[in-house]
């Protein structure tokens, strides 16, 4: 049967744009149901819409800080769709343990570095500042701990001589839109072995 998958975005949503265009490709075990943004501005709306995917916008700036009344709306998104599988992508706003809970082994991140390695924000940079010898990005599953839970893939890249964050967050970006179709692939299919790409 084929997996409902929905995506959360907050931004440009390249890596919604992977996810997507690989499940439309043909011969998928999934199919994307939903692209839900926190803000009406997100630039990945109109991609989603342009591929023909649904989409919802669940603002949290109303709710402010009342994270459980946030999270409840983005539910009620979700219960529209009944998604099998819960992507984030590029999603920054953090979920509470009430959200996160009911999900647990059917929510994935994807999140520009090795874990566990330098979770949380600015990580190109801080991979700069250790004089890290390479670098990359991680796919795991959501826990209630941030950036913390079983890994399903990671992909790596050297880093140069040369590097800024930005060369290095845009040679790992390219890697994440490999990466993350290729976990989703094999997730929707049961196979939860780890990939190295
Ligand atoms: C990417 O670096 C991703 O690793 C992080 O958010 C950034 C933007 O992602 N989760 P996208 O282009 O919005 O998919």
């Amino acid at each position: 049967m084929t997996k409902r998958v929905a995506i959360f975005i907050s931004g440009g949503g390249s890596n919604m744009v992977s996810l997507v265009q690989d499940m439309l490709s043909g011969h998928h075990p999934a199919k994307p149901v939903l692209v839900l943004a926190n803000n009406a501005e997100a630039g990945g709306l109109k991609k989603a819409k342009e591929m023909g995917v649904e989409t919802a916008v669940v603002d949290h700036r109303p709710f402010d800080g009342d994270r459980p009344a946030f999270e409840a709306a983005l539910q009620a998104e979700l219960n529209n769709v009944q998604p099998d599988i819960l992507c984030l992508a590029g999603f920054m706003r953090v979920l509470t343990e009430g959200f996160v809970a009911p999900w647990e082994g059917r929510m994935l991140n994807i999140h520009p570095s090795l874990l566990p390695k330098y979770k949380g924000l600015n990580t190109h940079a801080r991979a700069l500042e250790a004089k890290d010898a390479e670098h990359g990005c991680t796919v795991h599953l959501v826990t209630p701990a941030l950036d913390d839970g079983p890994i399903l893939g990671q992909a790596r890249v050297p880093v140069l001589q040369d590097d800024t964050p930005d060369s290095l967050a845009a040679r790992v970006l390219k890697l994440e839109h490999r990466l993350y179709p290729a976990v989703l692939r094999r997730f929707a299919d049961g196979n939860t072995a780890r990939l190295d790409l």
